[in-house]
């Protein structure tokens, strides 16, 4: 039997690098959390709840066992027996450092490959590092990501469409002034090519790095161009990356992911030095960042992963994905001008006392014949019938989308006024025409800028 020694007179506190999120937060939790699923399930993402905690050995076999989350942030289970020596036994389980290793393996253990051909499914959670707690770094923070996995993945549409599902899901959480950065590693020989070009490259200035990159130098030589530090900084400045660092398949599938973001109006810049701390990546790697949350300051980040699930076992499948952090998105918000308040889709308001009552049964008709997800639709109704002025606030203050509205005027006309709030723009709408309009309106837009 094990005894421990409890102090009874110790007042608790919550363990440094985690949070409580107390209910007036959990409210602005909830409004991203619906926004997140808004825009996932507009691109077929079905969501995926996989264990909190998973075998060591699967995160060090698919981040890296170089990686500095495996090396020195993994926060490992120690079970309660102690060995015949008296010692602690590892139960060999570590809490999630990200979620992309336990998808892949939920993916080969239920066999995901044999029911479809490309399997898009997200996760909203917390994941756990053992990290030096600081602003927008914690042990304890919450990811929203994305796997799309499966043969039919193995197309450069889908890393643009990715990487677009991610400006897209910051941007309808309210986020304006973050950047994107792109790369390539290349296929699997072109990331050794590059290893070696950078241990070349790097070689001579070795005794300008930090203690950590000269160990990472040896390591994991890829890790050095992760680091904040000046003096490393201005090494990795002096690298001459060049485009025959890659073969001709790997820059045209670099080229045909520009092309398709192009397409898609995403702005992005190009960075030859990122490579993402994590050992899975080849071809496309992005990160999203604001430069106002200091050192600290991606929003998220992925890239495509063609071989981690043959790695672990499973079929030869490609797969990308992306993965966003809910507590930077948080502080990048507060540095932004809009506060968080619920979302409202469509607000009726009534002019005079006696139109509220056709105001009352249009809502509840919109809400009835609404096709989409019940979640992704929101319908408001203004019952305090007074200035135009004060109404039109009011909307503005429950962030209402579209503003029907209906008065005297209206009701002699048949019809109801519908504004949309962002553009300004008025359309006199015939009462019988309006469920389908207002459908048109809403879903045709798609994501706002
Ligand atoms: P990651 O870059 O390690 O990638 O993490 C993604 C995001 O999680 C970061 O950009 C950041 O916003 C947030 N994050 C990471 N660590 C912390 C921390 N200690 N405190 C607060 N926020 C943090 C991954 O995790 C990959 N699994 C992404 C991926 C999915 N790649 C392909 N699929």
């Amino acid at each position: 039997m094990i005894v421990m020694v409890i102090d009874m007179s110790k007042k608790f506190k919550i363990p440094r690098g985690t949070s409580d999120i107390l209910p007036q937060e959990s409210l602005v939790w909830q409004d991203l959390e619906k926004k997140a699923r808004k825009i996932l399930n507009l691109y077929n993402y079905r969501e995926i709840r996989t264990p909190i905690f998973e075998e060591t050995d699967l995160f060090a076999r698919s981040m890296g066992q170089t990686s500095d989350v495996v090396q020195k942030q993994m926060l490992n289970l120690t079970s309660q027996r102690l060995d015949e020596k008296g010692h602690i036994q590892l139960s060999g389980l570590s809490l999630r450092p990200e979620n992309t290793a336990s998808v892949v393996r939920s993916y080969i253990e239920n066999s995901f490959d044999k029911k479809e051909s490309l399997s898009r499914l997200f996760y909203l959670g917390p994941m756990f590092r053992g990290e030096r707690p600081q602003k927008g770094r914690l042990r304890q923070f919450h990811q929203i990501g994305v796997e799309a996995i499966g043969p039919g993945s193995s197309s450069p549409y889908l890393d643009a469409e990715v990487i677009a599902l991610c400006v897209n899901m910051l941007k309808s959480f309210g986020l304006k002034k973050f950047e994107l950065k792109i790369n390539t590693l290349g296929t699997l020989a072109c990331k050794n090519n590059i290893h070696d070009r950078l241990i070349g490259c790097i070689e001579p200035r070795v005794d300008r790095l930090c203690d950590d990159c000269k160990e990472r130098y040896i390591r994991n030589v890829f890790r050095v161009l992760d680091c904040k530090k000046n003096s490393c900084k201005s090494v990795i400045k002096a690298i001459a990356f060049g485009k025959d660092w890659l073969d001709e398949e790997s820059l045209q599938y670099y080229e045909q992911v520009k092309t398709a973001l192009a397409e898609l109006d995403i702005s992005y810049t190009e960075d030859p030095s990122l490579v993402r701390g994590l050992d899975y990546y080849t071809h496309t790697v992005f990160e999203v960042s604001d430069a106002s949350l200091g050192s600290q300051d991606a929003l998220g980040a992925g890239g495509r992963y063609n071989h981690l699930v043959s790695q672990l076992g499973g079929p030869q499948v490609d797969a990308v994905g992306f993965a966003v952090g809910v507590e930077r998105i948080l502080l990048a918000k507060q540095g932004s001008d809009n506060e968080s308040e619920e979302d409202l889709d469509l607000y009726f308001l009534a002019i005079e006392e006696t139109c509220v009552n056709e105001i009352f049964q249009m809502a509840e008709q919109v809400r009835r014949s609404w096709k989409g997800a019940p979640e992704s639709l929101s319908v408001g109704i203004n019952y305090q019938v007074s200035s135009m002025k004060s109404q039109m606030r009011a909307a503005n203050k429950a962030r209402a989308r579209f503003v029907a509205i209906y008065g005297l005027d209206e009701k002699r006309q048949g019809k109801i006024k519908l504004k949309n709030m962002e553009t300004g723009a008025e359309q006199d709408i015939p009462k019988e025409e309006f469920i389908e309009k207002f459908n048109a309106a809403i879903i045709e837009p798609g994501i706002k800028e």
